[in-house]
């Protein structure tokens, strides 16, 4: 029964948690408010941010599951992908922690920790069978994962271009509202008409997505409403927003669902700030009931990113035996 403490920083999040056989006993995250000013994540600024916080939150995360450094058994990080000069930060904390308590240290890959969030324990929540599949949709990356065992997963479709929280974070920068612009079109949605306005579904092969199109028909769209009527956003945001979601999460789900069709799976998970989104949510609890799937959706606060699902993948690790040295090296690309 291992108590690991794990760190996150490959973003715009300082995050420690500590865990203990599967149970989260910590979660804490410090997000970073000052790219709020830039309309995007400033890697230097985060790489400063991360040595600001990095002491407090993993001090937090050790006061809040109540054991000592001498109880932790090993030290994780993520090791990609992300920010270098971010992840720089986690990995030489950690590091320093693992050769100072002499314990193993444990490089994790930050996609599959978003899907590993599933797996968390927690008292009345099922956690999915091997094989599954997961729809792992964040600011970086869009992916259909098919997990056959802890740390055994295969990338079956992939985004051509932009991210599915990128095209939640442009289409919401288009309408003029602040980075990160995803939570805000949810936010909107939830009292507007999805059916007022039709954005085009991409036309891609196979499992791969793409959602640049779909950002440059509502570039244009916008444009176009606005010469007729200046004031178009402010007086029909809720519609827009509803109907621009509504494409995004169909998008994701119809992968999705063929995903599930060819691979003959049932057992479906979503993972990845964007699996916080209440359209997508909703939408993928309607579609599981139509096939008969059994369905996961981590918690919120698993959801976004954070150092549980860190440790969670750590623990996975730690049983498999399988350590990093102290010359283990991040890397700015996912490594799986
Ligand atoms: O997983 P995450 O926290 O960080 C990355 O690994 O990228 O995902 C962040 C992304 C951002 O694009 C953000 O706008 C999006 O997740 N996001 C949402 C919601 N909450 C976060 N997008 C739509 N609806 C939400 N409720
Ligand atoms: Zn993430």
């Amino acid at each position: 029964m291992p108590t690991i403490l794990a760190i996150e920083s490959s973003c715009d999040e300082t995050a420690a948690s500590v865990c203990e056989d599967r149970v989260i006993l910590s979660n804490i995250i410090f997000s970073q408010k000052i790219h709020e000013h830039y309309g995007g994540v400033v890697p230097e600024l985060a790489s400063r941010a991360h040595l600001q916080s990095i002491i407090p939150a993993v001090d937090a995360a050790l006061k809040q599951s109540g054991k000592i450094l001498s109880e932790i058994d090993a030290f994780a990080f993520t090791q990609s992908p992300g920010l270098l000069g971010a992840l720089l930060v986690g990995a030489g904390f950690a590091k320093s922690l693992a050769l100072a308590m002499n314990k193993p240290l444990i490089g994790i890959d930050h996609m599959q920790a978003h899907v590993l969030a599933n797996l968390i324990k927690k008292d009345g929540k099922k956690i999915p069978q091997f094989p599954f599949l997961c729809l792992t949709v964040s600011g970086g990356h869009t992916q259909i994962i098919l997990c056959t065992d802890y740390l055994k997963m295969e990338v079956l479709g992939k985004t051509l271009d932009d991210a599915a929280g990128e095209a939640f974070d442009k289409t919401a920068k288009i309408l003029g509202l602040p980075y990160p612009g995803g939570p805000l079109i949810d936010k909107y949605s939830k009292n507007g008409d999805t059916m007022k306005y039709k954005f085009p579904e991409p036309k891609i092969a196979g499992l791969d997505f793409s959602f640049s199109g779909l950002k440059t028909a509502f570039l244009y769209f916008i444009q176009e409403q606005k010469k007729v009527n200046s004031n178009f956003i402010e007086e029909n945001l809720a519609d827009i927003c509803a109907s621009v979601q509504s494409r995004i999460v169909s998008v994701l789900l119809n992968k999705l669902n063929k995903a599930a069709q060819q691979n003959n799976i049932k057992e479906i998970c979503i993972a990845g700030g964007v699996s916080a989104n209440s359209g997508l949510r909703e939408s993928f609890a309607q579609m599981g009931e139509e096939n008969g799937w059994n369905i996961f959706v981590p918690d919120f606060e698993y959801c976004t990113d954070n150092a549980a699902m860190i440790a969670i993948s750590a623990y996975y690790k730690y049983q498999a035996g399988e350590f990093e040295t102290l010359a283990a090296v991040p890397s700015a690309r996912t490594m799986s």
